[in-house]
């Protein structure tokens, strides 16, 4: 874990309201899959939690959604400009001895990217299931595609792929893998929880610190227990934590 300022090789646009930062880190050769950074974003003083969605070579790339004036201001960052970052921080998605089904929604999919590297290098079968809005957000595809997954996507408004979500996706296709990874919106997850028993989901929460010590992104397991989003996760078993 370290804070670094790192340089912006390449902030550009890849779907609707959403954009690629890649950028030259050390953090880079640390990170593992469905870690997060969190970005100072210059002239704001929280920093702002992102996933990384690929680590190679002293190379991280973000993807993010613009939703506010943070992520707004990041997507006017240039080539060239430098940003604070800290990480990587939290657990990640464990890398097992198996095939894997991995299911994302929206800006969830980008850490199942590096995911997915991670479990075809070790020879594995990756099938991804993405979901997104419509034809216009739809991202990363051609980036699982040429990694080795089997990809399907789903929309919401049928404008691309499946009609409907990436549960409707999984039923249409015939999916039978039992082992699931999962980031996206929280109906999703639920969604996905109900479904399977074997696999993780990754979940967001508002942050702080980003290291465990302000108890800012508590959520409870099952039991009523604490369990800090940016330490203990953001990745969790299924149904560990009370969705
Ligand atoms: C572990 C983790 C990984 C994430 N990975 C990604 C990703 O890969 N791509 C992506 O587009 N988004 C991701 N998010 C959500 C992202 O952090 C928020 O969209 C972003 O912080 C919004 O900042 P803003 O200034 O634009 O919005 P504002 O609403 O103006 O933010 C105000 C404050 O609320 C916080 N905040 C707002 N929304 C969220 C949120 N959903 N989660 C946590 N904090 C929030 C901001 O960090 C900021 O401190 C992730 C969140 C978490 C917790
Ligand atoms: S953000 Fe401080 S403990 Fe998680």
């Amino acid at each position: 874990m370290r804070i670094e300022d790192a340089v912006v090789i390449e902030n550009s646009r890849i779907a609707s309201d959403t954009f690629r930062m890649v950028l030259k880190t050390g953090i880079a050769d640390e990170a593992e899959c469905g870690q997060f950074v969190q970005v100072q974003v210059p002239g704001y003083y929280l920093r702002r939690p992102i996933s990384i969605c690929m680590a190679d070579q002293g190379t991280l790339t973000l993807v993010y959604k613009t939703v506010g004036d943070g992520t707004a201001a990041m997507s006017r960052m240039k080539a060239g400009e430098t940003v604070n970052l800290f990480g990587p921080l939290g657990t990640g998605f464990p890398v097992e001895d198996r095939d894997v089904l991995l299911i994302g929604g929206g800006v969830g999919t980008p850490p199942l990217l590096f995911t997915a590297k991670k479990y075809l290098e070790k020879g594995h079968q990756v099938t991804a299931v993405l979901g997104y809005n419509d034809r216009a957000s739809v991202m990363l595809e051609e980036e699982f595609r040429n990694l080795g997954c089997e990809v399907y996507t789903a929309t919401m408004d049928g404008s691309y792929g499946t009609k409907g979500t990436v549960m409707n996706a999984i039923e249409e296709n015939g999916i039978k893998e039992q082992f699931v990874l999962s980031c996206g919106p929280l109906p999703m997850l639920k969604a996905v929880s109900a479904a399977y028993t074997e696999g993780c989901v990754s979940l967001e929460s508002r942050m702080a610190c980003g290291m465990g010590a302000c108890m800012g992104c508590v959520v409870r397991d099952q039991e009523g227990e604490s369990m800090r989003v940016c330490k203990d996760g953001p990745v969790f078993p299924i149904g560990k934590a009370v969705l």
